[in-house]
C-alpha cells in the first residue's frame, strides 16, 4: 500500500487563537480531499485548541525533548503532546537546528521520543546554500538522514504504517520564495529514498518524502506530481485557507 500524499503546514511561530478560524477553513476544505492526508503544526499553545476545532486534518507539534518529562524548564515532550491530541511531531527543522544548535544525534534522539509516544514524526534535513554551492547537497542530506532518523525496533513498522517521514527542505528555499529546481528535488529524494531502502529494506519505501520551502498554490502540482514527491511541508502559504488548499487541491485526485 502506497500512503495518501501528506500535505503538511508549519505554522513556525505564528498565529492566535483569531486564526484558528483559518484552521477550520482548512479542516472543512481537506475533508472534501480525501486522498490527500492533511496536517497543520502551530504553535504549541494552540496545539489543543485547534485539537477542538478540527476533525479531517492532523494535529502535531513543530518539535518536542527527548525526555518525556522531568527538570528542562521551557521544553515540551512529546508524551505531552499525544495527551493533548496532537498525531505528529516535526523535528530537526532547520530553525531550530539553526537558532538552537541541534545536531543529528539530537534531532534523531527527538525523533525516537515521538515514536515511543505514539507520535508519528517528520524528521527534516536540508543544504545550506553554501553547501550547494560547493557541490556537498547530496553528501550533507545523506549524513543528516544516515544520523538524524531514528532507529531502534519500531521504526520499520513506523515507517510501514506511515508514521515516519522525511522532509527535504533545502535551506536556502526556505522562506525566500526561491523554490528549488523539481530536477534537484528529484535527484535528492531518490538519494533519501536509496538511504531508507538501504537502512529499512522494503519498509523504507514507505517512508513519505516531503519537499518543502517555498512550496504555494503555483508550484505545488509541478514539485507533487514529480517522482519521489510525496508530499509537501509547508511555511507560509499554510497560514490561510486561501493559501493552503490549493497545495491540497495539487496532492488530490479532485474533490470526492
Ligand atoms: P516556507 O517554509 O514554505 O515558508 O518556505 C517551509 C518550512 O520551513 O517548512
Amino acid at each position: 500500500m502506497v500512503h495518501r500524499p501528506y500535505i503538511v503546514g508549519n505554522w513556525k511561530m505564528n498565529g492566535s487563537r483569531a486564526l484558528l478560524a483559518e484552521a477550520r477553513a482548512i479542516d472543512r476544505g481537506a475533508a472534501r480531499y480525501k486522498d490527500v492526508a492533511v496536517a497543520l503544526a502551530p504553535p504549541f499553545p494552540l496545539i489543543g485548541l485547534l485539537r477542538d476545532e478540527v476533525s479531517a486534518i492532523g494535529v502535531g507539534g513543530q518539535d518536542c525533548h527527548t525526555a518525556p518529562k522531568g527538570a528542562h524548564t521551557g521544553d515540551v515532550s512529546a508524551a505531552m503532546l499525544a495527551d493533548i491530541g496532537a498525531d505528529f511531531v516535526i523535528v530537526g527543522h532547520s530553525e531550530r537546528r539553526r537558532d538552537h544548535g541541534e545536531t543529528d544525534a539530537l534531532v534523531q534522539a527527538k525523533a525516537e521520543a515521538a515514536l515511543a509516544a505514539g507520535l508519528g514524526v517528520i524528521v527534516c534535513v536540508g543544504e545550506t546554500l553554501d553547501e550547494r554551492d560547493a557541490g556537498h547537497a547530496e553528501a550533507v542530506v545523506t549524513r543528516q538522514v544516515d544520523a538524524s532518523l531514528p532507529t531502534g525496533d519500531g521504526v520499520a513498522e513506523a515507517a510501514t504504517l506511515g508514521r515516519l517521514s522525511v522532509a527535504y527542505e533545502p535551506v536556502w528555499a526556505i522562506g525566500t520564495g526561491r523554490v528549488a529546481a523539481v530536477e534537484d528535488v528529484v535527484a535528492i529524494h531518490a538519494v533519501i529514498a536509496a538511504r531508507l531502502t538501504a537502512r529499512f529494506g522494503d519498509a523504507g519505501a514507505k517512508v513519505r518524502i516531503l519537499y518543502g520551502g517555498s512550496v504555494n498554490g503555483e508550484n505545488a502540482a509541478a514539485l507533487l506530481a514529480a517522482p519521489g514527491v510525496s508530499g509537501a511541508l509547508v511555511g507560509g502559504a499554510s497560514l490561510t485557507a486561501d493559501a493552503f488548499l490549493p497545495i491540497v487541491a495539487a496532492a488530490g485526485t479532485g474533490e470526492l
